[in-house]
Order: structure tokens, then C-alpha cells, then sequence
């Protein structure tokens, strides 16, 4: 254990640590690169470079202790093999909007990894392991097989798979109480009576891996995004437990990154999302209709507006707010939004852009996707700071965006209720661009919509902008 032999003996160990510290400071580099979209890439180049670094010492330390046999080789290589080919494929192919599906499905791959691995430091061996393997390891187990099924339910939520947004959990609280109390019963049992291990380390795992199901299955609406976050969370804290049982550097501390900056990350999201992190963990948000339910809306009409129209109300304002939202990045439409933004910047209109903070399907979507568009960062305006100034807009043009916009969050009793919205329903002429009488992620209609200062303009993002573009330039030619 790293507590008993604080300085390792062998040159192996000095050089395996050496390599490990370097590799954890890489983490921390690439971290800290990833503060700013402008150096973001060059962040996930320098936390890769110290994964890659730590494996392959991994690989080696392995290799030089000659700890494994023949059949372990093969496997750890076709592992090694079919991973990272998986890994280059999918993050290759996936869409933008596809990334909270791939984010979860990688924090379930990791949480099972880590409750897999503190499981076989638990039932491996001769003798039973000491206080500390199995209170780490234990919490590696249930942490991890939390963190697998929890995130399978978020990634097919995510994904839009009809059977799973339709999942519900009547009784939520009980289930939740009780897979709690067995959890922790079964991993108590497992540090008190270590000579049955075996029972109580899967005891452990069967009731964890219930909890992830009923934790998540009752969640949806407006607080996917925090949940997603708790998850990666958990991934990190699991990995660091088994990291701690196995004696692995580099695992404790990219496990700990990952779990600290899971958590830093969850407080702020239900912060923005004025949500209280415990009421989202016990499922007290959401309701029936979250996640893609089937509401009923408000009743009324849509006022229909075209191209031609929105670009002479465009041309005429003095202020314009963009409101940009996953419509946008499943449009693909940023530098035409861009495009337009600078066309009446240079007419001598006001454009800023109103970013909310679960704009998109990712935390941080839509800054990604305008600074893609090189859209100047002091033009994005954070919620509070744009709400009052929606008054004095002569025109919101809302792109793709929808739940972040549903003053029905201002009600009790619907499965944005409570959530900050961008106060686009002040401004003095709003104009809608989406492709139809399509629900946001939270399943409900849009009270916006049929406000008599709105106007509806039906098409893809894409290619309303382009027409849009087409009419102004018309317009100041
Ligand atoms: P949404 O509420 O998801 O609405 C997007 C709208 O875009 C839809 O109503 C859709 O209507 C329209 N749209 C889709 N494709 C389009 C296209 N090609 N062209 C034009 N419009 C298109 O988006 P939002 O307002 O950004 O809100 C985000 C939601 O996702 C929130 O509920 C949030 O809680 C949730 N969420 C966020 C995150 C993070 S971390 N950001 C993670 C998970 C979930 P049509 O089908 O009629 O076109």
C-alpha cells in the first residue's frame, strides 16, 4: 500500500512515480488550458498526453514486475486495442449535439471500469484485505456501479430513445430510500465481516446498480444537466477509490480532477439552474412530463412572419438580441447567425448574444459554438446580465431556442418551473426561427410562442439565416 511505503524502494517505483507526477501535473495543465475556449484544444492535447503517458507506465511497471500471465497480456492489449480504436471512432463520428450521449456513455464505461477493478482488488487474493482496501475499494464498487447504470438511463434519455423517456418510477422516494439503506447496509456488512466478501461486495453491486436506475429514471425537464454533472462526478470519485485501493498515482489523481472539477461544476449548474442540488438527487424536480412527456400547452395561435419581413425589422432596429439555443447547433447555423450579427453590426445595429447557462445539450454549447463562429466573446451575455436589457430590444431573434425561453417557468407545477429563463417575452418584437410545433428537451410547449409581440418564422436554422442574410444584403444594397 502507497500509506505503508510512503517512499517506494525500488528505482521502478521512483521512476513509475516520477512519471505519474508528471502526468498528474500534465491533468492539472490541461485543466487549467480548458478555462478558456481559445485554449481548450490545446488543453485536451495536454490532458491526453499525460493519459497516454500514465498508461503506458502502467504498461510497463506491469510488464518489469512480471505481476501478470500470458492470457493477461493478450487481454490487456486487445483491452488497449479495442478501446482505443472505439474511443477515436466515436469521437471522431459523433455530431456536437451527439456529445452529452458520448460524455455519458464514456462516464459509464468509466464508473463500471472502476467498480470492476476495486471489485477484483476486493475478491482477489489469498487472505482478506485490510480496513482501508475495503472501505476504498468498497466505495469504489458502489460509487462505480452507481455511476454505470445511472449513466446507460442519462445517455438514453439524451439519445431521445422513445421507451426510455417514457420510463417512469411510481413511489420514486421509497425506491430511492431503500436501495440507499441496502447500499450502504451490504458495503457496512463488507468492512465488518470481511471473511464474506464475496456475498457482500455483489450485495453491494446488485443494490448500487438499482440505485443508479431508480436514481436517474424519475429525473428529466430542466435538471438533466445537473444530473449529467453529478454523474461525471461520481465517475471521478470512483475511479480515485479504486485508484486508492490498487496504489495507482495516476488513477487517485485523475480520478480526483475529475471528481473535484464534477462537483464544482454541479454546485454552479444548480446554482444558474436555481435548483437545490439535493432536491435534483432525490428526484424532486421534473414530473411527469419531464424529459419528452406529451403536455398539453397553452392554447392560441402562431403568427407567421417571413425572411423578407424579419430582415426590414432587423434593419430598422437600433438593438437586436440573438438568442441562440440547440436548434442552433443541430442546424449547424453559427456562421450564418455570425454572419448576420456582423452584416448589422456594420449597418450600425446593437447585436449581443444571450447565453444561458443549459443552452444546447452540454454546459458551455453555445459559447463553443459561437466562438467556433469567432463571434467576439464580449458580445456573449450571461443571463443576468442580459435580462434587463431584453426591454430595450427591438427585436429578439431566438434561434432554435426553446425551453430557455418558456416563461412557464415562472408557474408553479411544470417541468421548468423555477428554472432561469432569458426574459425574451420583454422585448419589444420577438421573431422565432424553428422548424415546426417541435417540444423543447423538457417535452412542453412554449407559452413565448403565442405572445402577441411574437412572430414565427418555420424552417430549418440553417437555411432561414441564409435567406434572412439574402434579404438584408437586398435591403442595404
Ligand atoms: P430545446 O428546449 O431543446 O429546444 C430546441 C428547439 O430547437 C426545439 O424546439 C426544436 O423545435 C428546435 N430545432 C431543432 N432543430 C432545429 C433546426 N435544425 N432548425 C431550427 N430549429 C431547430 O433547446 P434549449 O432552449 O437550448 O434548451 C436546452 C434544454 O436541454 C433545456 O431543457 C436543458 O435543461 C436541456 N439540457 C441541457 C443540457 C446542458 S448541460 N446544456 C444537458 C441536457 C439537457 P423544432 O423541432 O420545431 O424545430
Amino acid at each position: 500500500m502507497i500509506y505503508d511505503n510512503w517512499i517506494p524502494a525500488s528505482t521502478v517505483d521512483v521512476v513509475a512515480w516520477c512519471v505519474y507526477v508528471l502526468a498528474a501535473v500534465l491533468f492539472v495543465m490541461g485543466l487549467h488550458y480548458m478555462n478558456s475556449p481559445k485554449t481548450a484544444r490545446k488543453g485536451n492535447f495536454v490532458s491526453a498526453a499525460g493519459m497516454v503517458i500514465a498508461v503506458a507506465m502502467a504498461f510497463v511497471k506491469l510488464f518489469i514486475d512480471g505481476n501478470f500471465s500470458k492470457t493477461a497480456l493478450v487481454l490487456l492489449v486487445a483491452g488497449i486495442v479495442v478501446g482505443a480504436v472505439a474511443g477515436v471512432v466515436s469521437a471522431k463520428k459523433v455530431k456536437m449535439t451527439d456529445m452529452p450521449q458520448l460524455v455519458s456513455v464514456f462516464n459509464t464505461v468509466g464508473g463500471g471500469a472502476a467498480a470492476l477493478v476495486a471489485l477484483n482488488d476486493i475478491l482477489a487474493g489469498e487472505g482478506s484485505p485490510s480496513l482501508v482496501v475495503l472501505i476504498t475499494a468498497g466505495l469504489g464498487v458502489m460509487i462505480g456501479s452507481v455511476t454505470f447504470t445511472g449513466s446507460l438511463v442519462a445517455a438514453g434519455k439524451l439519445q431521445g430513445i422513445k421507451w426510455v423517456k417514457k420510463l417512469r418510477l411510481p413511489g420514486k422516494s421509497v425506491w430511492n430510500i431503500l436501495f440507499i439503506v441496502l447500499t450502504v447496509a451490504a458495503f457496512i456488512m463488507l468492512c465488518v465481516q470481511p471473511e464474506h466478501r464475496a456475498l457482500w461486495s455483489i450485495l453491494t453491486t446488485v443494490f448500487a446498480l438499482c440505485y443508479g436506475l431508480v436514481f436517474v429514471i424519475p429525473i428529466g425537464g430542466a435538471d438533466m444537466p445537473v444530473v449529467i454533472s453529478v454523474l461525471n462526478a461520481c465517475t471521478g470519485t470512483a475511479v480515485a477509490m479504486s485508484g486508492l485501493a490498487i496504489d495507482n498515482v495516476a488513477l487517485i489523481v485523475a480520478g480526483a480532477l475529475v471528481g473535484a472539477a464534477g462537483v464544482t461544476l454541479s454546485v454552479l449548474m444548480s446554482k444558474a439552474m436555481n435548483r437545490p442540488l439535493m432536491s435534483v438527487l432525490a428526484g424532486g424536480f421534473g414530473g411527469a412530463n419531464a424529459a419528452g412527456g406529451d403536455a398539453e400547452g397553452p392554447e392560441g395561435t402562431m403568427k407567421e412572419t417571413s425572411a423578407d419581413d424579419l430582415a426590414v425589422q432587423l434593419v430598422y432596429a437600433d438593438k437586436v438580441i440573438f438568442v441562440p439555443g440547440f436548434g442552433l447547433a443541430q442546424a449547424q447555423a453559427q456562421r450564418e447567425l455570425a454572419d448576420l450579427g456582423e452584416l448589422l453590426k456594420e449597418h450600425g445595429v446593437e447585436v449581443e448574444y444571450a447565453i444561458h447557462p443549459v443552452a444546447g445539450r452540454m454546459p458551455g454549447h453555445m459559447n463553443v459554438l459561437l466562438a467556433e463562429a469567432n463571434v467576439p466573446y464580449d458580445e456573449l451575455i450571461d443571463l443576468d446580465d442580459i435580462n434587463p436589457q431584453f426591454p430595450s430590444a427591438n427585436v429578439s431573434l431566438v434561434v432554435g431556442a426553446n425551453d430557455v425561453t418558456n416563461p412557464a417557468a415562472r408557474k408553479p407545477g411544470t417541468p421548468v418551473s423555477g428554472m432561469p429563463i432569458l426574459d425574451v417575452d420583454k422585448s419589444q418584437n420577438v421573431v422565432v426561427m424553428k422548424r415546426g410545433r417541435g417540444k423543447g428537451y423538457a417535452g412542453i410547449e412554449n407559452e413565448l410562442y403565442f405572445e402577441d409581440n411574437t412572430q414565427m418564422l418555420f424552417g430549418d436554422a440553417k437555411a432561414s439565416l441564409q435567406a434572412v442574410i439574402a434579404a438584408v444584403k437586398e435591403l442595404l444594397a
